[in-house]
């Protein structure tokens, strides 16, 4: 598929979204030779500026977060980069700033397609896509593309998280967008699904024989996906008073993970097939009882650090007694054949002690241990069960822990793990993630984007742990984590409860003690 040029419409040009990733991914993509020949963007937002001035903002920004900056091509690239001052809210903005987008259209060579990304507030989400309705820039083909008589122009959206804030709100933002735009012109992105390693769960799954016969209840004791920060939300308070971990995190990129670790092996990898097994899995997640909430959830906030460093609930900005959870671990069961008793472990939060995201398919211990009568095993060692980790960042790397026996002339076992490094392996550069999915935004491809039923099946499933049902929860968890640490003790209590502990364990960068 093509990657067509196109007049990309950044509402929302002046936001941290589009300085610090946005615009830094497009420049990779320039870099790397993957946008197409013509096109370019346009940033609107409320603030008068020059296309000079904005220029001159995101340089900075794109030094900083962009891999590989270099002056002569960031000139280049910056030539395709403009700015209009509008209120998109408000319907009389929109013909100057359509017009604006048909003369960059012709100045650009854009083949009449629009690329509109809503890097705004989410309360404005609903008034812009009305305005952009009313605007008469959506012809959704009914116009040839002035570059391939062959071809018709598109105009496409892209919708940034959070899609919504529970169930209901995020049914009606999909109804608002479908009154706009086609289903195939929606793209709900999370930016988790332009990472390499989340895409490579599909090609380790499915792309190998020896995984998928063990992938299942039988063999897997249990899966932990984990997503830690070190920071906190110092800067964020606003929106993360009113968000939280389960909103932030879980139900958006950690159920992306889930999906791909666990939905059956669609019979393409297209984006019709691989959304259709991604939104019956989500179907197939277990609701709680009202009354067993406590069971499968555990909240926390984290306290003051000891050097002074203030507590969530000190930050200026969060609200008295709030019980928005920086830390959330959550035990879902899938109910279908091939998960049926075996507990999917999520967990998130912010103040954790380092970076990492990481799926640990932790598999049952072998049936018998015939080793049982050697000394280590009579001294109480069990044998490990395997692992297999795929560690997302901040190394991109899967590890396969297996028992060995030990060389020598005693008959002894011991623990290793093999490891793949991707960087290793692959001279990659790592990009920042957004760069690949505007590309395949581009290129009309859908499989690394949401469809409206997964959006809406993971609001559902997270509601118990959201509304009234969570109340006796949320009520004691002010300040009931240390900074760096892994989070409040009722987390380590919920993995007990089902299973054996958290993989806490860090391993050493290659080179580092
Ligand atoms: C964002 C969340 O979607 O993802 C942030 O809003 C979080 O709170 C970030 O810090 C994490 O992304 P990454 O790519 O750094 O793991």
């Amino acid at each position: 598929m093509n990657v067509d040029p196109c007049v990309m419409v950044i509402f929302g040009a002046s936001g941290d979204l589009t300085h610090r990733k946005l615009v830094p991914a497009l420049y990779e993509m320039f870099c790397r030779g993957m946008l197409p020949a013509s096109g370019c963007v346009l940033g609107v937002s409320r603030t008068p500026k020059t296309d000079e001035q904005w220029r001159e903002e995101l340089l900075p920004w794109v030094r900083e977060h962009a891999h590989g900056f270099e002056p002569g091509s960031w000139s280049e690239f910056s030539r395709r980069l403009h700015y209009h001052a509008a209120d998109a809210t408000r319907p009389e903005s929109f013909p100057a700033l359509s017009d604006r987008i048909r003369s960059l259209d012709a100045d650009h060579h854009g083949g009449g397609n629009i690329l509109f990304f809503l890097s705004v507030a989410p309360s404005l989400y609903q008034p812009i896509v009305e305005c952009v309705q009313g605007s008469g820039l959506v012809t959704e083909g009914r116009r040839w593309c002035s570059l391939d008589p062959e071809q018709r122009s598109w105009q496409r959206i892209v919708v940034e998280k959070p899609f919504g804030r529970d169930d209901r709100s995020a049914a009606e933002l999909n109804r608002v967008l479908g009154r706009a735009f086609e289903e195939e012109s929606i793209y709900r992105i999370d930016h988790y699904l332009g990472k390499e390693l989340v895409q490579g769960i599909l090609a380790f799954r499915f792309g190998n024989t020896i995984f998928e016969p063990v992938w299942n209840h039988v063999y897997v004791d249990h899966v932990q996906i984990t997503a830690a920060e070190p920071m906190g939300v110092e800067d964020r308070v606003a929106f993360y008073d009113e968000t939280g971990a389960i909103r932030d995190m879980i139900q958006s990129h950690l159920f992306q993970i889930l999906a791909f670790v666990a939905m059956e092996p669609p019979t393409l990898y297209t984006a019709e097939h691989v959304r259709a097994e991604k939104i019956k899995l989500i179907d197939a997640l277990r609701t709680p009882e009202d009354d067993q909430i406590d069971r499968y959830c555990a909240l926390g906030q984290y306290g003051p650090a000891p050097d002074g460093a203030p507590g969530y609930a000190d930050l200026p900005d969060v609200s008295d007694g709030s019980t928005t959870e920086t830390f959330a671990a959550l035990a879902l069961f899938i109910d279908n054949w091939r998960w049926t008793g075996t507990p999917f472990f999520l967990r998130s939060g912010k103040r954790m002690p380092r970076k990492v995201t990481e799926v640990v398919i932790q598999f049952k211990p072998p049936a018998a241990n015939l080793f049982r009568e050697l000394p280590e095993f009579k001294a109480g060692r069990r044998l490990m069960p395997n692992r297999i980790v795929m560690e997302i960042a901040p190394r991109e790397s899967i590890r396969v822990r297996f028992e060995c026996k030990e060389p020598g002339l005693e008959f002894q076992l011991d623990t290793i793990e093999m490891d793949s490094d991707f960087q290793r392996e692959f001279k990659s550069e790592v990009v920042e993630s957004y760069g690949p999915l505007l590309i395949e935004a581009m290129r009309g491809d859908q499989t690394l984007f949401k469809h409206r039923l997964e959006v809406e099946g993971a609001w559902r499933a997270v509601m118990p742990f959201l509304d009234d049902r969570s109340r006796g929860l949320r009520s004691g968890i002010q300040g009931n984590y240390p900074p760096d640490s892994w989070g409040p003790a009722s987390s380590d209590e919920l993995l007990a409860r089902y299973a054996s502990e958290w993989n806490n364990e860090s391993v050493p960068k290659e080179g580092s003690q």
